[in-house]
């Protein structure tokens, strides 16, 4: 199926977040959509899938105008999405999830659990995109959950398939399996409109990219476009893709992890003995593949769950078994993994949001009453010094864009004095323009004396930030390595493969 946009346009009171887009997707075309956080590609899709109502335009498949009323009416058009933020009921099994609002009933009119098993097998099968189908989607990996919802727009007769974003929860390994598999769907004839924030892999996996910026199209180009011309066309101006750095000047440890093991609700062991320190003044990159420890030691960094062995001070003061709030208190900022469940409140505006973890402090309320003038102004400041593309401080976050959202929680972290700064995944949605001035504010955390810890399943941003650099592998520390180990070598660590020069 042809399908074609002309000239749509939508608006948010007086923020026009789709301004007059042309857009052609060819039958059997992987599409790429690239642009800055906030560039309004969620909107045009979510138009597309009849979520949103455009304010003006026209969209035509196979050259016949058609009006999309519904999603209902956008998957009976063979239209299908993958959204940003996954929609799939968390305690329902695989099965259930994929018949959800179109159930197979038996002659008795019950749910068909047998006839919906062997359809998400024969999907599973036919699109190599394997899940169990009796698994509750609440005890899946991110990346498994994707591949739920992948195969519910497939189970429909899709002719354009959209996928929003749906390398960012990955790691570089499924990321590679997905696009095999695209390609595969897309061999077949379905279009493919895909956006992602990551240059590497949309130049290996489209056809045509359309660069959209502050609602616009700016230009359709070719995957041979060097990636520093892409970057610089979504932003529009030159982007630093390295930062600039100088050598760390460690001053004395902040951070002494001892032996800490943390086990899961089932009782297996997550974390386990983890001995490790960051000093002040360096930024230590936690390097591995995703499910290997690394959130359940950050989570136990911050209070969120109590170790049953070991011990973790910060400027000597023993954290275990305090509160969360007793973990902030003692200096620790935290920009969690998933920030739309643990950093940020989507109801609340942007101005609470970004005083969320403050609100008791001096600086906002007095005799334990909020002071709005104080909240005003500092959401004022923060939103100009991160660049926070809002249309007030008054909306609700969760009327941002993903990569606004990530701004609020680093905002909000980073304006208070840090001893140490935790983060997991910060730059996970952002887009190449906001990954620069957050590496660049990490940076300067350190250069102003804070220890920092980072977690990143991507391995350009542990290389571009770590002074220092962790291996972890089934929940330990396997390795050290500096920060100009080849990338090999520091993947075979991360496979809990010792290199031979260090074997003892
Ligand atoms: N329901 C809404 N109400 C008000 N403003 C909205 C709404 N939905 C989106 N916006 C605004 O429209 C603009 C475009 O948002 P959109 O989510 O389409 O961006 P995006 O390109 O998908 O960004 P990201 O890469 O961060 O996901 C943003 O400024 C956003 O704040
Ligand atoms: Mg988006």
């Amino acid at each position: 199926m042809r399908l074609e946009l002309r000239g749509l346009t939508k608006r948010f009171g007086t923020l026009v977040a789709n301004d007059r887009i042309d857009l052609v997707v060819e039958p059997g075309e992987v599409h790429c959509l690239l642009g800055e956080n906030g560039a309004g590609k969620s909107t045009l899709m979510n138009i597309l899938y009849g979520l949103l109502q455009p304010d003006e335009g026209q969209i035509l498949l196979d050259g016949k105008p058609w009006t999309c009323a519904s999603p209902r009416a956008a998957i009976a058009a063979g239209i299908g999405m993958v959204h940003q933020h996954f929609m799939l009921v968390p305690v329902f099994t695989v099965a259930e999830n994929l018949i959800l609002g179109r159930e197979p009933r038996t002659r008795f009119g019950l749910l068909d659990h047998a006839a919906a098993r062997r359809r998400v097998l024969e999907l599973s099968q036919r699109h190599g995109l394997p899940v169990d189908p009796d698994a509750t989607v609440a005890d899946l990996s991110v990346g498994e959950q994707q591949r739920v919802e992948i195969l519910k727009a497939l189970a429909h007769e899709v002719e354009v398939l959209i996928l929003d974003e749906p390398t960012a929860v990955l790691t570089p390994q499924e990321t590679d399996e997905l696009i095999e598999v695209l390609r595969a769907i897309a061999a077949s004839g379905t279009s493919i409109i895909f956006i992602s924030h990551k240059l590497g892999e949309v130049t290996r996996i489209a056809d045509r990219i359309t660069v959209i910026r502050r609602g616009a199209v700016v230009a359709t180009v070719d995957p041979a476009t060097p990636e520093g011309e892409l970057a610089e066309l979504m932003v529009g101006r030159s982007v630093e893709l390295v930062v600039a750095k100088s050598p760390a000047r460690p001053s004395g440890p902040v951070l002494a992890v001892d032996g800490v093991t943390v086990v899961d609700a089932a009782g297996s062991v997550v974390v386990d003995d983890v001995s490790f320190q960051v000093e002040a003044g360096e930024i230590v990159g936690i390097a591995g593949v995703v499910g290997n420890g690394q959130s359940e030691l950050i989570t136990a960094l911050l209070g969120l769950r109590t170790p049953v062995r070991g011990s973790i001070t910060v400027r000597g003061a023993e954290l275990v078994g305090r509160s969360p709030r007793e973990h902030l208190d003692a200096g620790i900022g935290y920009v969690p993994e998933d920030r739309s469940h643990d950093g940020v409140i989507g109801s609340f505006s942007v101005a609470e949001n970004l005083i969320l973890d403050l609100v008791d402090g001096a600086e906002f309320s007095r005799h334990g009453v909020l002071s709005p003038n104080a909240v005003r102004r500092n959401a004022s400041r923060r939103i100009e010094e991160f660049d926070i593309r809002t249309g007030s401080a008054a909306d609700p976050v969760g009327a941002l864009s993903g990569g606004n959202q990530q701004k609020v929680v680093l905002a909000r972290e980073m304006s208070r004095p840090l001893e140490l700064l935790v983060a997991g995944q910060p730059t996970r949605g952002l887009d190449v323009g906001s990954i620069e001035f957050v590496h660049e504010r990490i940076v300067r955390e350190r250069d102003r004396g804070a220890a920092v810890l980072i977690v990143s399943a991507e391995l350009d941003e542990i290389y571009a930030l770590s002074d220092r650099i962790l291996v972890m592998y089934g929940g330990r520390i396997v390795g050290s390595a500096g920060p100009d180990t080849p990338r090999d070598r520091l993947g075979l660590m991360m496979a809990g493969v010792r290199p031979p020069q260090e074997a003892r």
